[in-house]
Formats: C-alpha cells, sequence, structure tokens
C-alpha cells in the first residue's frame, strides 16, 4: 500500500536535486531544467515519492543561485519557465511531487530592490527593504556564515547587512511591503502547480530589535550553538507569525502543498514551534544529519526526534547528505565531525575510506529508511557517491573558500555532476560535450548509474529494494519501538510494524540471536 494522497509528506521520500550538476542537456557543462526532465524517469525508477530542487531562479550565481535576482523566473543557466512548467507536467506525469527552493532571508545585490534601494539613498523607503545603518564602524559584531564581517559600506556611507555573501543582503522582514512581496511570490509558484517549498534559512529572517551585538563575539559568524542565549540574528519569535500565513496560502490551495523549513534551531523540542499544526510541514532533522554514528548517539536522536515531532503532531525528517555537507559515503570513512562536513575536506586534509565509508553510508540509509517519518536523499547518494576531496584550489566556487582565503575549503566537494554513463569523454553521461562546471573525480566513473543498474548488490540495487519495501510495508507511515533485548553498546535494533530492523555500529563482525517472534 502507498502512503495516501493526503498527508503524502509525512511519509514522503523527497529526493534532492541539485540542478546544476544533476544532468546537462544543452552541453554547456552546467545541469538544467531539461537535463531534468530527461532523467526523471530514472527517478520513478529509483521508488521515490517527489523531488526538491535547490534554486534555478534568476541569480548571478554568487552562492551557486541562493543569491536570487529574480524569484519569479527561470536562470537562462538552467532554461526557460516553459522548461520548468514541462519538467513540472513530466514530473507529475510519473506521479512525483515538486518541491521548489525559496529563498527569503536574503536577495542577491542583483535584485531589482536592492539596486532601487542603493539608488534611492538613505533614508528612503527603498533602504526599508533591507537592513541599512549609518556609522563609521559596524554597526555590530556580526560575522558572515561564509567569513568575514556581516556589513558591507556603501560609497555613501550607509552599511547593509548580509549573514552570508556581501551580494547577499538580507531582507528587512519587519517591513510589511516586503513580506507581501513573498505572499505574490508564493502564489506565483503555487499557480503554477508546485507541490511545495524548500524554505531556505528560515530561522535568519528575523533580527533582534535593534540589532544588537551577539553576547559572544567569537560566536558572531558561527551559526549558533546549542544553548546559547538568544543569538540576536537567529530564531527570533517574529518569524512565526510569516510561517502561519504561508501556511494559510498553501492550504488554499487544492491538494496538499507542504513546506519544509531549513530551520537550524536545536534542541529539537525547540524546531518542533516550527512545526506545529499552522506552520510548516517539516523541518529537516539536523540532530540526526549531525550525530556522531555511534549507537548511543543515534539511539537518543531518534528517540529526540519522536518525542519532539510527536508532541506537536509533526512527523520527523530523517536526513543523512545535502549540498551543504560531506556526502555520508566519505564522512563515515573517517573522523569528520560536523564542522569539518560543512567545510568540506582538501587535497590537504586527510583523505577518507572510501570503501569503508559505502559499507557504512549504505547501512546507515538502510537503517533510516526503515524508520516512520519522511526521509531526504541528496542526488547521487543512492550510487554511493563519495566526496571530490582532491578538487584542485582553481575549481573552488563556493564563496566560503575565498572569503576565508582557503582556510576553510567550502561545500564544492559534494556537489559534482552526477556520473550517469560510465565515459569520460561525456562526464560520464553528464553532459554530452564532456563540459563540467566543476570537474568529476576519476574514480566517479566506476559508481556511474549504468553500471550499478540491475546488478545485485550495487548500491543502485540496494536503495531501490529498500526503498521499495519502506513502500511496499508502508514504513514512512509505520510504528515504532526499540527491541531491548537486541539493543547494545554497538548494535541497535527496532521494530517498525512486522519489520525488524538491527544495526551494527561497529566495524567488526558481531552477531546476535533473534527470538522467533522477531524473524
Ligand atoms: C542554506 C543553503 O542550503 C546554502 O547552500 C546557502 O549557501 C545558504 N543557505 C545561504 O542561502
Amino acid at each position: 500500500m502507498g502512503a495516501p494522497e493526503l498527508d503524502w509528506w509525512r511519509s514522503a521520500v523527497i529526493y534532492q536535486i541539485y540542478p546544476r550538476s544533476f544532468a546537462d542537456a544543452n552541453g554547456d557543462g552546467m545541469g538544467d531544467l531539461p537535463g531534468i526532465t530527461s532523467r526523471l524517469g530514472s527517478l520513478k525508477t529509483l521508488g521515490i515519492d517527489a523531488i526538491w530542487l535547490s534554486p534555478f531562479m534568476r541569480s548571478p550565481q554568487k552562492d551557486a543561485g541562493y543569491d536570487v535576482s529574480d524569484y519569479c523566473d527561470v536562470d537562462p543557466l538552467f532554461g526557460t519557465l516553459d522548461d520548468f512548467d514541462k519538467m513540472l507536467a513530466t514530473a507529475h506525469g510519473l506521479g512525483l511531487k515538486v518541491l521548489i527552493d525559496l529563498v527569503p532571508n536574503h536577495t542577491s545585490d542583483q535584485h531589482e530592490w536592492f539596486k532601487r534601494a542603493v539608488a534611492a539613498g538613505p533614508g528612503s523607503p527603498e533602504r526599508e527593504f533591507y537592513h541599512f545603518r549609518d556609522g563609521d564602524v559596524p554597526p555590530n559584531n556580526w560575522q558572515s556564515m561564509f567569513g568575514g564581517p556581516a556589513w558591507t559600506q556603501l560609497p555613501d556611507g550607509q552599511w547593509y547587512c548580509h549573514l552570508f555573501d556581501s551580494s547577499q543582503p538580507d531582507l528587512n522582514w519587519e517591513n510589511p511591503a516586503v513580506q507581501e512581496a513573498f505572499e505574490d511570490i508564493l502564489r506565483f509558484w503555487l499557480d503554477r502547480g508546485v507541490d511545495g517549498f524548500r524554505v531556505d534559512q528560515p530561522h535568519a529572517m528575523g533580527k533582534a530589535e535593534g540589532l544588537p551585538d551577539h553576547p559572544d563575539v567569537a560566536r558572531a559568524g558561527a551559526g549558533f550553538i546549542e544553548g546559547e542565549p538568544s543569538p540576536p540574528m537567529w530564531f527570533q519569535d517574529s518569524v512565526h507569525p510569516i510561517f502561519r500565513k504561508w501556511r494559510a496560502i498553501l492550504d488554499s490551495y487544492p491538494g496538499e502543498r507542504a513546506m519544509c523549513g531549513e530551520a537550524y534551531v536545536l534542541p529539537l523540542s525547540f524546531m518542533a514551534l516550527w512545526v506545529r499544526p499552522d506552520e510548516f510541514h517539516q523541518t529537516f532533522n539536523f540532530r540526526y544529519l549531525d550525530s556522531p554514528w555511534t549507537a548511543s548517539d543515534i539511539r537518543a536522536c531518534v528517540d529526540e526526534s519522536f518525542a519532539a515531532f510527536g508532541s506537536v503532531g509533526a512527523p520527523s525528517t530523517w536526513v543523512l547528505s545535502n549540498h551543504d555537507v560531506m556526502r555520508h559515503a566519505s564522512r563515515m570513512g573517517g573522523d569528520f565531525g560536523r564542522t569539518t562536513a560543512s567545510d568540506g575536506v582538501g587535497p590537504n586534509d586527510p583523505q577518507p575510506d572510501a570503501e569503508l565509508g559505502l559499507k557504512r553510508a549504505v547501512a546507515a540509509t538502510l537503517f533510516t529508511l526503515g524508520l516512520p517519518g519522511s526521509m531526504y536523499l541528496y542526488q547521487g547518494e543512492e550510487l554511493g557517491l563519495p566526496e571530490h576531496t582532491t578538487l584542485e584550489p582553481e575549481f573552488r566556487q563556493d564563496p566560503t573558500f575565498a572569503r576565508t582565503k582557503g582556510a576553510r575549503v567550502g561545500r564544492d566537494g559534494c556537489r559534482v555532476p552526477l556520473p550517469w554513463e560510465a565515459n569520460s569523454s561525456i562526464s560520464n553521461g553528464f553532459s554530452s560535450t564532456g563540459k563540467s562546471w566543476l570537474p568529476q573525480p576519476a574514480s566517479y566513473a566506476s559508481y556511474s548509474r549504468d553500471l550499478q543498474e540491475s546488478v545485485e548488490g550495487s548500491t543502485l540495487e540496494t536503495y531501490k529494494r529498500a526503498l521499495a519495501m519502506r513502500k511496499e510495508l508502508n514504513l514512512g507511515h509505520g510504528t515504532f519501538e526499540w527491541v531491548e533485548y537486541l539493543c547494545s553498546e554497538s548494535v541497535l535494533a527496532y521494530r517498525n510494524g512486522n519489520l525488524l530492523v538491527t544495526h551494527n555500529f561497529e566495524t567488526s563482525e558481531t552477531s546476535w540471536e533473534v527470538g522467533h517472534q522477531d524473524t
């Protein structure tokens, strides 16, 4: 039995497409919408329920599209609105839902709103779209997440705030005109037929009144750290009414449109406030993504997840990889904590053990796919793709690399184009010309989809089998209980309905006896 149409998001397996790197139809080395359309059939056979597309809107691409200059148009790099409509219709024809990325915390500095604000000058209503301040020095001690100060000064003397790159000015969400503009943007895409949104950095949209200093300057650019006393740039209460309005807009459309917030707020009991019944449908479970892969950490995280999300009637999502962190097939092949993972690995760093990493990653995915709730997969993980850990500096494009003068290599290593058919002269099927905006490492040929298709025991077939079983047993809507007598320091075992899932977290073999009631 498949998931019922209503509540589809409670159990859906959602596959993240990173458009730049999925499939390139026009041979310019950049993935595009027609490329996605042409490959949707293979995603259908993988057994997923929905896709989420990272940004493809007009953008100068200073942060790979997370710097939007027009929210209601497609960047020519990726195609046209017509190409988007074709992609959407094809996905729907295959029974796949489509979520798109919405980036409301900041625009590009090339957005009309920012250009108008710069032109209109200090004190103008146009400047009220963003956070502008006077002064000889930066207005506070905030730092950019990508390194360096979070303020840039214009020639007229005013500073503007950007929690990310200087090309990504933060919007002023206290301004009703900003709120209205985004409601129109939501409607624009909902009218086109999208099934929902993945919302970028929603926890950054509200800023504490008066934009005060961060209490601990050492942490002022670190994102937030759990337990930190109210950082002035993260998770302000003022944002919740905005999402309630958005939810009402989504709910006013036919079908069930859903939104997933990239709300990086911990502990999970706090994150759960974002998925109260009238706000987001889902948030990414970053606790799970960040957890060291040990029995005790994962057990604690799973318990915390069910308790927190259950308390507000929301599903947990489960996620192991995305475009901002080291791929889990590499992360699990070494000692790579969250900080290193989100900063990537370069040629001079300790390298992961690819074989060990892949074994552990596939096992981790199987453990995760048995859990009730919704699961996010990141493109390429079904092939067991490793991170590109030897990318040379001249190819690096993540703004983090330049802003930290190479101290942090950034996230390019998890964004390398996918290998479809093993043949290096065509970037392994990514692009007919062989062009590729980031070069694939030589090893990618051996992970190509065509070499894994119908090959018993390949990572791809293992994913397909697990996804089919998840659907058949309706595990996403299932139940959960630990099987205590099988759990130990190195093993976790749980039951979802009649399915028993056991997982050995160690690299050495172990055995356990399963009672007849558990077989
Ligand atoms: C989170 C996105 O996932 C990341 O890729 C981006 O750089 C930042 N938000 C800024 O938009």
